[in-house]
C-alpha cells in the first residue's frame, strides 16, 4: 500500500496526539504524586537541586516525616538565612563544595535554625512533650526550611524562653552559639581584655558584641557608619568605621580581634594585636589556613579558627543552655533586621547576599 500524504497527515496528527496524551499523563501523574497521600501527610519544604541565584530555590510538596523511637516532630513556625545558607545555595566559594557536594547540592533543604511547636513523638522520647514550644538548630543535616521536621531529642533543642517570640527564639541560635564558642573556647576570653568585633552588626557580631561586653571585655566596634547606634547598644564602647578606617590606621591594641565575617587579611590588623593577641576567624577563608599552623608554632600572637557547628553536640547543648540562662534574663537579645514569609525566601536570600544584613533575617513559615 502507497501512503498517500492523506495516510502521513494521519498517523502524524495520531503521533501528535498519542505524544501529547502521554505529556498530560505524566503532567497529571506528577501533580498526583501527593494527591493519592492524605492532605494531612503532605508539608510545604523549599528545595533546591543546583546551586545559583536565590530563584533556584523552588517550594514543593514533600512528605510529612514521621519521628523515629527518640525523635520528635517539630511543627516549623520560623527558620532563618544565615550567611553560611547563602554560600551553600551559591555554592561559592569553591571550596564551600567540600562539604556540600561537588557538582550538586547534598542537602536539597536548608534551614537550621527553627523555633516551633512539638507536634509528635517516638515511642523513646523522655525530654519533650506535645505542644512544647521549642527552638534549636537542626545540625549538619539542615532541612528547616519546611513546615515540619523530625529531629532527634538530643539535637541541640531547649524551650523557648518566655520572653521570647517565634522570630526572635529563631534568631537566637546560630550567631550567639559561634560567638560563645569562640571567644569561651577558642580564645578563653577574661574580664578587661579589649576586643575588636568586625563585623559587629551581622548574626555572629551582633552576639559577639553582647556575649563580650557581659564578659566584662571592652569592646570595639568595626561597622558601617549607619550601625553605630546599634553597634553601642549592644554594648560596644567605641565604633570604628571600616569603610574610612583602614585597620592599619588604629592606635590602639587589643587582646582579640574577631573578624566574624571573613573579610579582613590577617596582614592588615597584625600590628594592632597585643604581643600576645589572638586574632579569631569565623567566616573562615582559604588562606588563613596556613597563618593558623604557623602561629601556632612559630609566633606569640596566634590566628584561631573554629568549626563550632561540627563540635560534639552534647557541647553545643551546653552552649546553648549557657545561652537560654541570659535570654531568659534578657542579658542577651536577638537582633532581628527583617522578617519574610515562606513565599518569600528568594527575596530573603537576596538580601542576605547583599552582606549587610543586621543580625538576623527570619522567615515565618506559621504565624502563632
Ligand atoms: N566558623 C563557624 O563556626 C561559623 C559558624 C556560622 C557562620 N560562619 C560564617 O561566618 C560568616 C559570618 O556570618 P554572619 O551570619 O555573622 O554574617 P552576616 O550576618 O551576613 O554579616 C553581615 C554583616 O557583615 C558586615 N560586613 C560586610 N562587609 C564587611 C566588611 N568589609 N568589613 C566589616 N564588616 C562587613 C555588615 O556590616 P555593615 O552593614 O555595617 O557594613 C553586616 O552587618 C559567614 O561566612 C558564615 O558562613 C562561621
Amino acid at each position: 500500500m502507497h501512503l498517500t500524504s492523506l495516510h502521513c497527515n494521519l498517523i502524524l496528527a495520531y503521533a501528535v496526539s498519542l505524544d501529547f496524551s502521554f505529556s498530560i499523563l505524566l503532567y497529571v501523574l506528577h501533580k498526583n504524586q501527593y494527591a493519592s497521600i492524605a492532605k494531612e501527610e503532605c508539608m510545604k519544604v523549599a528545595r533546591y537541586l543546583k546551586y545559583g541565584t536565590p530563584e533556584v530555590l523552588q517550594i514543593q510538596e514533600a512528605v510529612k516525616p514521621i519521628p523515629k523511637d527518640k525523635e520528635i516532630l517539630i511543627q516549623i513556625y520560623c527558620t532563618t538565612v544565615t550567611a553560611t545558607e547563602a554560600i551553600f545555595r551559591r555554592g561559592r566559594p569553591y571550596f564551600s563544595r567540600l562539604f556540600t557536594g561537588l557538582l550538586k547540592p547534598k542537602i536539597e533543604i536548608l534551614g537550621e535554625e527553627f523555633s516551633g511547636v512539638v507536634t509528635g513523638l517516638g515511642q523513646n522520647v523522655t525530654k519533650f512533650k506535645l505542644g512544647e514550644k521549642v527552638f534549636g538548630t537542626t545540625g549538619t543535616n539542615f532541612g528547616a526550611y519546611a513546615e515540619y521536621v523530625c529531629l532527634d531529642e538530643n539535637e541541640v533543642i531547649l524551650s523557648i524562653p518566655k520572653n521570647l517570640s517565634y522570630p526572635e527564639a529563631a534568631g537566637s541560635c546560630d550567631g550567639f552559639l559561634t560567638a560563645y564558642s569562640f571567644l569561651n573556647k577558642t580564645a578563653k576570653a577574661e574580664t578587661g581584655q579589649s576586643i575588636l568585633v568586625i563585623g559587629a552588626c551581622g548574626s555572629i557580631g551582633s552576639a559577639a558584641v553582647q556575649i563580650a561586653s557581659s564578659l566584662g571585655l571592652e569592646v570595639t566596634a568595626a561597622c558601617s557608619q549607619k550601625n553605630h547606634d546599634l553597634a553601642l547598644m549592644l554594648g560596644a564602647k567605641y565604633c570604628i568605621d571600616y569603610n574610612s578606617t583602614p585597620y592599619e590606621n588604629i592606635k590602639e591594641q587589643y587582646d582579640i580581634v574577631f573578624d566574624t565575617v571573613g573579610k579582613v587579611k590577617y596582614r592588615s590588623i597584625k600590628n594592632i594585636l597585643k604581643s600576645q593577641g589572638i586574632f579569631l576567624q569565623a567566616g573562615i577563608t582559604l588562606d588563613i589556613l596556613p597563618l593558623v599552623l604557623w602561629t601556632k608554632y612559630f609566633s606569640r600572637k596566634k590566628v584561631k579558627i573554629s568549626a563550632t557547628g561540627l563540635k560534639p553536640k552534647q557541647e553545643r547543648l551546653e552552649d546553648f543552655r549557657r545561652i537560654h540562662e541570659q535570654l531568659l534574663r534578657s542579658t542577651w537579645k536577638p537582633v532581628i533586621d527583617r522578617i519574610y514569609s515562606m513565599v518569600e525566601l528568594c527575596k530573603a536570600h537576596e538580601y542576605v547576599d547583599s552582606g549587610h544584613k543586621k543580625g538576623n533575617v527570619v522567615i515565618q513559615i506559621l504565624k502563632d
